[in-house]
């Protein structure tokens, strides 16, 4: 009798396994088939509209300027789920920036045409967080 419970245990063990195996393939494959439809940065938009804001007067993809070089940005922001946010509201907020000289001064906030344009703004995020 108890080595039949055994039995059972692992039987039910084994499909719990064999469950959450499933579910982790269906969502990984659910977010590989998504992820280019959902992130497909339009490279030259958003380099145009960094060039339109004097955003390279500050930084550059790899070299740091007054500002940290975009390559070191999305490194720094890798794996993090809220990158995109903390991004958005960097350069959409007006908080504050340390510049290397260690002065504080509002960081610039992103123009777009038409004005505050999401799409515009999270195609440029998305373009500094793939450098
Ligand atoms: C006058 C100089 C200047 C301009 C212009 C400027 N930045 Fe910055 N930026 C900075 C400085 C300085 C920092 C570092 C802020 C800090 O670490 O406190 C920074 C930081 C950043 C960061 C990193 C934020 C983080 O959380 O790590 C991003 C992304 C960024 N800027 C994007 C932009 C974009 C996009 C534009 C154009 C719309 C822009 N910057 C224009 C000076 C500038």
């Amino acid at each position: 009798m108890a080595s039949n419970d055994t039995t059972y245990r692992k039987v039910d063990n084994m499909k719990l396994i064999a469950r959450t195996a499933l579910t982790t393939l269906v969502a990984g494959a659910t977010v590989l088939l998504l992820t280019p439809a959902a992130f497909a940065v339009d490279e030259e938009a958003a380099k145009q509209l960094a060039r339109q804001n004097n955003c390279f007067k500050c930084h550059s993809v790899s070299k740091d300027k007054d500002g940290p070089a975009y390559h070191k940005v999305a490194e720094k922001m890798k794996g993090k789920a809220d990158a995109e946010e903390t991004l958005i509201h960097h350069i959409t907020s007006g908080e504050k920036a340390k510049f290397p000289d260690g002065h504080e001064e509002d960081h610039k906030i992103v123009k777009t045409d038409p004005p505050h344009d999401m799409a515009q703004i999270k195609n440029l995020v998305q373009w500094i967080l793939a450098q």
